[in-house]
């Protein structure tokens, strides 16, 4: 989100003010921390500068996030909503450890190892959210956000960030992107905009649905 008194880049309120995520610029105004939102490192991010613009996250806002790697894009989420709640999955050990040593500082998220093919395991957890957020380079990508969104509310807002070339490598990005609409409207989702996220991230596109 741009701050005005700062530049038009994206900066969140730092939570946890001083400390830093992954070297970020930190920039203060008026007495407040902000921290720099990089639209290169976050698919959040470049959907904003993208002109998306659907934005639900509020300071209670309940988040199910899958592929959560290290935590970048979490903890921008954890910055804008100091009294809610991420549930943040990640099936890798590694990025998943860097990922535990912020929540451990933030209190708003609640790191999860494991699979996201295998919601059974984390739902009754996680129960419903308002928000659900996916980021996974797989070829079935589609399929792991239809699995999980049974614990999105009637009526909350779905994003799948597509990276094209995992779903086929040689099929266009366009033809992948229109076949992932069509697979999420059969599962009865309402596709509310569709950003492609080039420059910033080649060959993806952000879909946001309700449900
Ligand atoms: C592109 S990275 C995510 C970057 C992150 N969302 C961010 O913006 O900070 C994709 C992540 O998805 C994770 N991932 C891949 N398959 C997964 C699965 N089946 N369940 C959970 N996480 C998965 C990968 O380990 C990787 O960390």
């Amino acid at each position: 989100m741009s701050v005005s008194g700062l530049d038009s880049k994206p900066y969140t309120r730092n939570l946890i003010p001083g400390e830093s995520v992954c070297w970020e610029v930190h920039r203060k105004l008026n007495g407040i921390e902000y921290r720099y939102w990089d639209p290169n490192r976050s698919k959040l991010a470049a959907f904003l500068v993208s002109r998306g613009k659907t934005f639900p996250f509020e300071v209670k806002s309940t988040v199910l996030y899958l592929g959560a790697a290290n935590g970048t894009t979490v903890s921008h989420i954890s910055d804008i909503l100091p009294d809610g709640r991420i549930f943040a999955v990640e099936v890798a050990k590694n990025p998943f450890r860097e990922l535990l040593a912020i929540a451990e500082k933030r209190g708003n998220i609640i790191p999860i190892l494991e699979d996201a093919n295998h919601p059974e395991i984390y739902e009754r957890l996680v129960g419903q959210v308002e928000i659900m957020y996916q980021d996974i380079s797989q070829r079935n990508q589609t399929e792991i956000f239809i699995r999980n969104s049974g614990m999105l509310k009637p009526g909350g807002t779905g994003y799948l960030m597509v990276k094209a070339r995992c779903i086929d490598v040689t099929a266009s990005p366009t033809r992948t992107f229109e076949q992932c609409g069509m697979e999420l409207e059969s599962a009865g989702f309402k596709t509310v905009e569709m950003v492609k996220l080039d420059p910033y991230q080649k060959d993806h596109a952000a879909f946001v649905v309700r449900k």
